[in-house]
């Protein structure tokens, strides 16, 4: 398979016309990149973690480009047309909302949850823009845009809601859509450590807060074998 891109924490791969492999590396970066190491089996568990949300969120009718899962650091997905944006959703307040607005207390709820919109451009450090930016330069039409932020405050519902039953708090998450063929919105990339802050009943990190923390690969890959166990998958 050719190799189509290769970006901080996956290589991707072009399967065919209409399917693309993500392999998930065991690389780790902290502070926009200029911290790495290499985490021996973090690939395979959050490909495992990520494979998992897909279909939790499949199940409760959310459309994501997930395809398969081997049980390896693969997966296989649809290819879309990627919008670029990232999209945080924050149930409570936490990492760069409290430098960006020193006004909230650290791990405030935030209810209705919080949504920014971030340009992808890790040059710029992906900057946080306003709806009207995404509007103006037409990055998405107004009923795409509502339909974008609609999509990511249904699927951090179910999340929420998951993490709840297995008593376990979701602080934020990050979300990337694409346009399929039909140009519907598809919610794609990753679900995993990398892309939620999940806390534990005792307020333990269970995601890579740990390493930006520590900047310790044990207790980053301690703490992704403990959230893989919490949610029932084989580490
Ligand atoms: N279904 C998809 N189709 C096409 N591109 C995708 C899809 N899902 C995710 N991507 C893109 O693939 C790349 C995944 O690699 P990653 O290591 O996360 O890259 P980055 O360092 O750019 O975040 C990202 O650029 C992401 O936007
Ligand atoms: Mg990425």
């Amino acid at each position: 398979m050719q190799l189509a891109y290769e970006g901080k924490s996956k290589r991707v791969y072009v399967k065919n016309s209409e399917e693309l492999v993500f392999e998930f590396k065991d690389e780790v970066t902290a502070a926009d990149g200029a911290v790495r190491a290499t985490a021996l089996g973090k690939g395979a568990l959050c490909a495992s973690v990520s494979a998992h949300f897909f279909r939790v969120l499949e199940e409760s009718g959310i459309e994501t480009h997930f395809l398969d899962y081997d049980g390896s650091r693969r997966i296989t997905a649809r290819r879309l047309d990627m919008v670029p944006l990232e999209v945080i959703v924050r149930n409570f307040s936490y990492g760069s909302l409290l430098k960006r607005m020193p006004l909230y207390r650290e791990l405030e709820p935030l209810d209705p949850p919080l949504i920014e919109l971030h340009y992808k451009d890790d040059s710029l450090h992906d900057p946080l823009v306003l709806p009207e930016d995404v509007l103006r330069t037409k990055i998405l039409s107004a009923p795409e845009l509502d339909e974008l932020v609609g999509r990511s405050a249904s699927a951090n519902r179910v999340l929420v809601r998951y993490f709840e039953s297995l008593g376990l708090k979701l602080v934020d998450v990050k979300f990337e859509f694409g346009f399929d063929a039909r140009r519907r919105l598809v919610l794609a990339d990753e679900i995993s450590g990398d892309t939620f802050r999940v806390l534990d009943e005792r307020g333990r990190h269970l995601d890579k807060e740990v390493f930006r923390k520590t900047r310790r690969i044990e207790d980053l890959l301690e703490a992704y074998r403990e959230l893989a166990s919490r949610l029932g998958l084989r580490v």
